[in-house]
């Protein structure tokens, strides 16, 4: 048996037509997503239920063909099975009780305890058994910085002020929890690996809020350690790395992470990273999810444009953030045709 393709693209060979996932592809888009997430509960119930978690990734999968299924879950279990209080109100998005210092420190635990996350990995054994040998199956984590932003301020914030006052502030106190996020990450994908997973994403969704002078402490310091930590026990598993508003800085990311695969988020000129970033990364991305929404021309031009700044260099065909709810179906119905034409 072949290799998936987007195995094979991720060792750096390239193809007639490029592995195509989106991120955020089991979602709210989906009609069916919508009748599974109402019988579910709450939004972390879907996620700790294998047998409800393993139905929704394959969803896209059966719909789509995608040529990757990530896993179902979301990058705030983590900070919930360390301890901290994590819910998600209807149609506010996600809260947490703030660890807004060192003292706050006591309401969490000291090491991630992965007998928390077990149902996660089960859904990642049930998910890699129910998918076609042609499909490889990612597992993911948020960044520790974009994870520290919402254990300190409680909820999403504009340009992450809470964390970015506490880097100024309590820098001893903000490395600290960077570290244990580390620590729990490579853990938590190591572990994510064995259950199944064939690639590993991180979530650096909001590098954007980083100056210069602390993305590489914030940042790509603690993405290179999770790289180097996780090849230590796995080192043929690709990683790719999303760093969300990270601009002219992912050339340095490109060039030092470890990583093999680099994502563009859709503000990034695919032209400009395909001649810039360094040649051994793999780039994914990056149609803008309104392009995806609006569809007809605003489509065709958008996937055209990534196609032609690829050239012959190996890529992924991705969206440049998460697709959104008020997405049609037939929409991305197109895409893929356009994708695979
Ligand atoms: O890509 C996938 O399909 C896998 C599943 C996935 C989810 N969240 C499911 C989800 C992944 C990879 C994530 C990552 C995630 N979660 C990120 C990083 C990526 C990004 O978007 O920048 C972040 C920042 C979060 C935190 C989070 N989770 C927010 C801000 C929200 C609310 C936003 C919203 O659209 O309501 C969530 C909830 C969430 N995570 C939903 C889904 C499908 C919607 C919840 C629902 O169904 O009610």
């Amino acid at each position: 048996m072949d290799k998936p393709l987007f195995l094979r693209t991720l060792a750096g060979q390239a193809s007639p037509t490029p592995p195509l996932w989106m991120m955020r592809q089991a979602g709210r888009y989906l009609p069916e997503y919508r009748e599974v997430r109402a019988k579910a509960g709450g939004f972390l119930d879907l996620c700790y239920n294998p047998a409800l978690a393993t139905e929704v990734t394959l969803q896209p999968i059966r719909r789509f063909g995608f040529d990757a299924a990530i896993l179902f879950s979301d990058i705030l279990v983590i900070p919930h099975a360390l301890g901290q209080k994590v819910w998600f109100a209807e149609g506010e998005g996600p809260k947490l009780e703030p660890i807004t210092g060192e003292a706050d420190l006591v309401r969490i635990d000291e090491a991630l305890s992965l007998e928390r996350l077990a149902p996660v990995f089960e859904a990642l054994e049930r998910i890699r058994a129910a998918l076609p040998a042609e499909t490889a199956l990612i597992g993911f984590c948020g960044a520790p910085w974009t994870v520290a932003s919402y254990m300190i301020a409680g909820k999403g914030t504009p340009d992450q002020a809470p964390a970015r006052l506490t880097a100024y502030r309590d820098p001893a106190f903000l490395d600290r929890l960077i570290d244990l996020l580390v620590e729990s990450s490579i853990a938590y994908l190591c572990r994510q690996v064995e259950a199944g997973a064939q690639v590993l994403q991180i979530f650096e969704s909001f590098a954007s809020a980083l100056p210069p002078g602390l993305i590489e402490r914030l940042s790509f310091a603690p993405l290179r350690c999770i790289v180097a930590g996780v090849k230590a026990r796995h080192p043929h598993v690709p990683v790719i790395l999303f760093a969300r508003g990270a601009g002219p800085r992912l050339e340095a990311l490109a060039a030092t992470s470890g990583a093999e695969g680099i994502g563009l988020d859709w503000s990034v000129d695919p032209a400009w990273a395909a001649a810039t970033l360094d040649r051994k990364a793999i780039l994914q991305g990056n149609l803008d999810p309104l392009a995806l929404i609006a569809g007809g021309k605003a489509l065709e031009d958008g996937v055209a444009a990534i196609r032609a700044a690829m050239g012959d260099r190996p890529y992924i065909f991705n969206l440049g953030h998460g697709i959104q709810p008020q997405t049609p179906v037939a929409h991305v119905e197109r895409l893929v045709a356009l994708v695979r034409s």
